[in-house]
């Protein structure tokens, strides 16, 4: 595979990066082609099973497709205490640096104990099998704890990203049912202080399932604590109920771990929903290949936790193959643009994964700030969340991995769970694509007949078969996760993306085809935007739209007709922007807010956003045959 002659500009692995690798790329590849299912019962082998499967695939109801059926396992199980049984005992699971410079480690013996006290206060409020937990905070260990707690427990947790605000927020409580919340009393990012206790207590206003919450201390600023809702968590640790050892629940593989709430098309986010076996035989397998994770490695994704790239990468596959994860708090420009490199030297940190968004933003400043660190340790890169342009691919590859470590550019989804379409270190690279589909699985670029488009055309980008880590169903919706997914191109998933492939059969995603914006690699949907705007007493109706931005890659545009009454002003435009703000969160807050008489729209009443876009790039706007006036 690595003397093949490609196209195009091509960086080829080094002999040292191919021996190294865990991946070898043609018997992957062959095996997992020949023998699909042999393939990840081998994987889950690798794992730990109360009791074997009877069937590692069953496709007899699709698309509610299940993995590993009969097995018996639990997640935390094969996270923890798994590896306290071996040397790995003392070895360092997670590293966390604060933005404040505090610094705090746990050992996988110690991350257990932690987990098991924890799940036995859940427990101790009544917290069982299949209740949901919702948890909200920034980038600290006890959301990696809270997360395990659940797992150990069956308990499903619900993780809401901590740039989320109060409308947010009181959806994902109130959709999920949450029997008990875990917030923070706040978070730091860029020297300030978010807090997430006080929108945290805005929310639960609007949220009535809510019986207890957690609140841990990580700012001390004061907050409001309800009689008998509030509790801290370091005063429930200290009780005797946080007992140090709490009998693991068995699960099923099937069983429900975690969901996750996504955007989509229309109307509000949906609960994605992953299982203990599946999940964890595919975030397992893919980050042992793809990261090419060893024993002595220190692996940091830079992600937030609270996305998926945080539950898979950060959270389970890291703790699955027993390796050093680092976590940091804040943002990698503060005090200055160098702290990132600061603490990869520091740290020495062997592996990064972060997203094209930040490393446009950290190539802003320039060569300097890196280049005054030793980033040596450096060996594999990674890039996540939106297409990298290959001038920045460029720029990570030379300036930070000295031209010698590969840069995985990882496509996936909330959804997928899992890396999809990835290179691993043993394939030649491309600047800007995601290399091929991971081993054994069968994606392809259609056309509108749902045909295979021939190569170097755009199309729809479609997966053809199941993959264990795949998402189950929406939460309490069924049928939504048919219409959703499944019903474009039947027995086709519909990944909502389009791509070309080129006469290599190299992948180059382009982008969303639907109504979901990547703001800096966070996804957003028009309708979250637009109905925060419309929950504001002057506007009467609002489109959104995404356009190109230099570091976001996309930035929202937003156009609002006001109700009668009220009429156009600077302070009015800033007071919807900090309107958004407050409902959905910071990320969502509209670049711009044009004040308009009408907007585009198809007969039926649908807001063209094609036609918005198009007029605001200058662009011809295309087939308006449906257009009203
Ligand atoms: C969407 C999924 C999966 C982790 C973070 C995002 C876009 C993701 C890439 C990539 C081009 C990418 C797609 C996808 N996307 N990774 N390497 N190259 N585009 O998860 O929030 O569910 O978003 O992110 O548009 O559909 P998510």
């Amino acid at each position: 595979m690595s003397d093949q002659q490609l196209s195009g500009d091509v960086y080829y692995p080094s002999k040292e990066v191919i021996k190294h690798a865990n991946a070898k790329c043609d018997d992957l590849y062959q095996f997992a082609s020949e023998n699909y299912e042999g393939f990840w019962e081998k994987e889950a082998k690798n794992l730990h099973w109360f009791k074997k499967w009877n069937k590692v695939l069953d496709d007899s109801n699709k698309p509610f497709y299940k993995w590993f059926v009969g097995g018996k396992t639990n997640i935390a199980y094969n996270c923890l205490d798994v590896h306290v049984e071996t040397p790995r005992r003392n070895k360092l699971a997670l590293i966390w640096e604060g933005e404040n410079g505090e610094f705090r480690s746990f050992s996988y013996f110690s991350l257990r104990r932690e987990t098991c006290k924890f799940a036995n206060v859940l427990k101790s409020l009544g917290v069982v099998k299949g209740d949901r937990v919702t948890l909200y905070m920034g980038r600290i260990p006890e959301l990696m704890i809270g997360m395990l707690a659940c797992a150990r427990i069956g308990a499903i947790h619900s993780v809401v990203y901590g740039g989320f605000s109060v409308e947010s927020l009181h959806e994902r409580l109130e959709d999920s049912q949450s029997k008990v919340l875990i917030v923070a009393d706040g978070s730091y990012q860029r020297g300030k202080v978010v807090q997430l206790k006080k929108i945290a207590d805005e929310a639960l206003q609007r949220a009535a399932t809510v019986e207890s919450v957690l609140v841990v201390k990580r700012t001390g600023e004061p907050v409001n604590m309800e009689a008998g809702r509030d509790m801290w968590y370091h005063e429930l640790m200290s009780l005797p109920i946080a007992n140090n050892s709490c009998n693991i629940e068995v699960m099923d593989a099937e069983d429900p771990l975690f969901m996750l709430y996504t955007s989509g098309t229309t109307g509000k986010p949906k609960a994605i929903l992953h299982t203990h076996g599946g999940y964890m035989v595919g975030v397992y397998t893919t980050l042992k290949y793809v990261f090419d994770i060893h024993e002595e490695d220190r692996y940091w994704c830079a992600a937030d936790p609270g996305w998926i790239t945080g539950h898979s990468y950060i959270v389970y596959g890291p703790l699955l193959n027993g390796a050093t994860s680092f976590m940091y708090e804040g943002a990698p420009t503060h005090p200055y643009p160098n702290r990132w490199w600061q603490m990869i030297e520091k740290y020495g940190i062997n592996i990064l994964y972060t997203a094209p968004t930040a490393i446009r933003g950290l190539m802003r400043y320039g060569e300097a700030w890196p280049n005054r660190h030793d980033l040596s340790s450096l060996r594999i890169l990674g890039s996540v969340g939106e297409p990298i342009n290959p001038e920045a691919w460029k720029w990570y590859h030379r300036v930070i991995g000295k031209e010698k470590c590969p840069i995985m550019d990882t496509w996936w989804q909330t959804e997928t769970g899992m890396f999809m379409i990835t290179p691993m270190p043993c394939l030649p690279l491309k600047p800007g694509s995601g290399t091929k589909p991971f081993p054994g699985l069968k994606m392809d670029i259609v056309d509108e007949n749902g045909e295979s488009v021939k190569p170097n055309e755009e199309g729809y980008l479609v997966i053809k078969n199941p993959w264990p880590a795949m998402v189950r169903t929406i939460y309490n919706d069924p049928d939504r996760y048919v219409n959703q997914y499944w019903s474009r191109f039947p027995g086709v998933y519909m990944t909502g993306d389009s791509a070309r492939r080129d006469v290599d059969g190299y992948y180059w995603v382009i982008g969303r085809v639907d109504d979901v914006i990547k703001v800096s690699g966070y996804r957003l949907g028009t309708a979250e935007i637009e109905s925060a705007l419309v929950s504001h007493p002057a506007v009467a109706e609002a489109a959104a739209i995404g356009l190109p931005h230099d570091i976001k890659g996309n930035a929202i545009y937003t156009y609002v007709i006001l109700k009668s009454g009220f009429t156009k002003s600077d302070s009015l435009v800033e007071e919807l922007i900090m309107h958004v703000g407050h409902e959905v969160g910071p990320i969502a807050k509209p670049e711009s807010v044009e004040i308009v008489d009408s907007l585009p729209k198809t007969r039926s009443g649908k807001i063209m956003r094609r036609v918005l876009k198009a007029k605001a790039l200058g662009l011809d706007p295309g087939n308006i045959s449906t257009l009203e006036e």
